[in-house]
C-alpha cells in the first residue's frame, strides 16, 4: 500500500452560525478503535517532538489550535504533512518514523492511539527502523 496507508483524512465539519464542530469515531472515521488520547500544547518556539517509530501504536493527529509539521518516512520515502485546521487530521500507521515540528504559538496537537501507553512500542533509533523498513520486519 502506497506509504502504508498514511494520509490526511477529512472529518465531519458541521457548519453553525453558532460555531462550528467536527467529530471522530473510531472505527468509523478513523481506522482504528481509540485506546488512548494525548494532546502536545505549550510547545516552545524551535522544538521538536516525536522522532521516534511505533511498532504496533497507529495514531490520528489534528491540529485543534494554530499549527505544525508532521514529517513521516516510510524508511525510503520522507513527506512533510502542515496541520493547521481542527477539521481533518493526519493518519500515521503503524511502523512509520514520524516527528512533530514548526509548532506555532498556541499550537495543540491532539493525538488518538490506538494502544495504550507502552515503552517497549518505541524505536528510536533511526538506523535500526530503516534496516526494519526496508527488510519489512516492521
Ligand atoms: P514521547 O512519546 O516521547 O513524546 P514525543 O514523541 O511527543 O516527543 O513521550 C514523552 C513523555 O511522556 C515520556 O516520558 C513518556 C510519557 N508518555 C506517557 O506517559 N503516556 C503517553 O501516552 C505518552 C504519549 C507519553
Amino acid at each position: 500500500m502506497k506509504f502504508n496507508g498514511a494520509g490526511i483524512i477529512q472529518l465531519p465539519k458541521k457548519l453553525d452560525r453558532r460555531g462550528n464542530l467536527s467529530v471522530i469515531e473510531g472505527i468509523n472515521h478513523i481506522p482504528f478503535k481509540i485506546a488512548r488520547t494525548y494532546w502536545i500544547y505549550d510547545v516552545p518556539g524551535g522544538e521538536v517532538r516525536g522522532g521516534h517509530a511505533y511498532r504496533q501504536n497507529q495514531e490520528f493527529i489534528v491540529a485543534l489550535s494554530g499549527s505544525f509539521d508532521v514529517i513521516l518516512d516510510d524508511g525510503k520515502e520522507r513527506k512533510t504533512y502542515s496541520l493547521n485546521r481542527s477539521y481533518y487530521g493526519l493518519y500515521v500507521p503503524r511502523g512509520m518514523w514520524r516527528q512533530m515540528q514548526n509548532f506555532s504559538t498556541n499550537a495543540l496537537a491532539l493525538v488518538l492511539a490506538s494502544i495504550k501507553f507502552n515503552p517497549e512500542d518505541y524505536i528510536y533509533d533511526y538506523a535500526l527502523f530503516k534496516e526494519l523498513a526496508n527488510e519489512a520486519r516492521i
